[in-house]
């Protein structure tokens, strides 16, 4: 299916960008930001997944940010909306035999160190994979990559230097921290919180790790960039979809910032 999805992208366009950005939620302004814009729907590439969440779009764009062309797909599959993790990972495999060498993802997560605050963009220097899925469980395709991955430097640490320049060159404040994936859709308990707290994680969220298995699986170098949309339950008073869509959006100009300094610093 990947193959196929590759295949039929091949056949609209032979020179694929080398760098693509996973969206997160509310980061539409992104998108608008684009020269030379192109837009394919998901909806329309042979076995693409296509999300349901409301604030997740669901198309692949091509464009220039910072002088530079990338592909950006603007929304992901989750595991908590039924989908494998196979299907979580089919875009970023799709991509990565198209060529891709640098993926940056974007997530939405709660903030579990008490020195971040809603708005904070931080970057992810490594996660812990409490999903309970694994997207190179079963039958490896040794053609893809090999069967034991090391995990190791999973966020590359010379885009992780990039990110803190890019940081500084704009004014834009960049925290750091280990990023836990759980598999949702509920927020977790204010016990579950303290827990992960203990065993070392800064932010808890719903997405990303199973992309940057599938990335690093394939050769393809990860930058990992958290929004601290909310506290994470226990520390502050409730949370709720629409905060977390509400604070992606306010902290939205921030991260085009970012990734724009960043991108311009990158050569593939
Ligand atoms: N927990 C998990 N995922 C999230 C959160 C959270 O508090 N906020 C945004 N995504």
């Amino acid at each position: 299916m990947i193959r196929e999805a590759a295949a039929w992208l091949k056949s609209r366009r032979a020179e694929w960008p080398r760098t693509a950005i996973v969206l997160g939620s509310a980061q539409a302004s992104f998108i608008a930001a684009l020269t030379d814009r192109q837009e394919i729907g998901y909806r329309d590439i042979p076995g693409w997944p296509v999300p349901t969440v409301q604030g997740h779009g669901g198309k692949l764009v091509t464009g220039r940010a910072a002088g530079r062309e990338i592909i950006v797909l603007s929304g992901r599959v989750h595991l908590y909306e039924g989908r494998t993790p196979q299907e979580v990972v089919f875009g970023v495999r799709v991509l990565a035999l198209l060529g891709l060498k640098t993926l940056i993802l974007t997530n939405a997560a709660g903030g579990i160190n008490p020195n971040y605050r809603p708005g904070l963009l931080v970057l992810i220097t490594d996660h812990i994979n409490l999903q309970g899925a694994n997207p190179l469980i079963g039958p490896n395709d040794d053609s893809l990559g090999p069967r034991f991955p090391d995990m190791s430097r999973a966020y590359d640490a010379a885009l992780q230097q990039t990110a803190k320049a890019a940081a500084a060159e704009t004014g834009v404040e960049l925290g750091e921290g280990v990023y836990a994936a759980l598999p949702g859709p509920s927020f977790e308990t204010p016990a579950e919180i303290r827990y992960l707290r203990t065993i070392g994680a800064d932010l808890a969220g719903m997405s990303t790790v199973p992309e940057t298995i599938a990335a690093r699986h394939m050769g393809v170098r990860v930058l990992g960039l958290s929004t601290v949309t909310n506290m994470a339950a226990g520390m502050q008073a409730e949370l709720s979809h629409g905060e977390v869509l509400a604070t992606g959006k306010a902290a939205a100009g921030d991260l085009r910032k970012l990734i724009e300094a960043v991108l311009e610093r990158i050569d593939d």
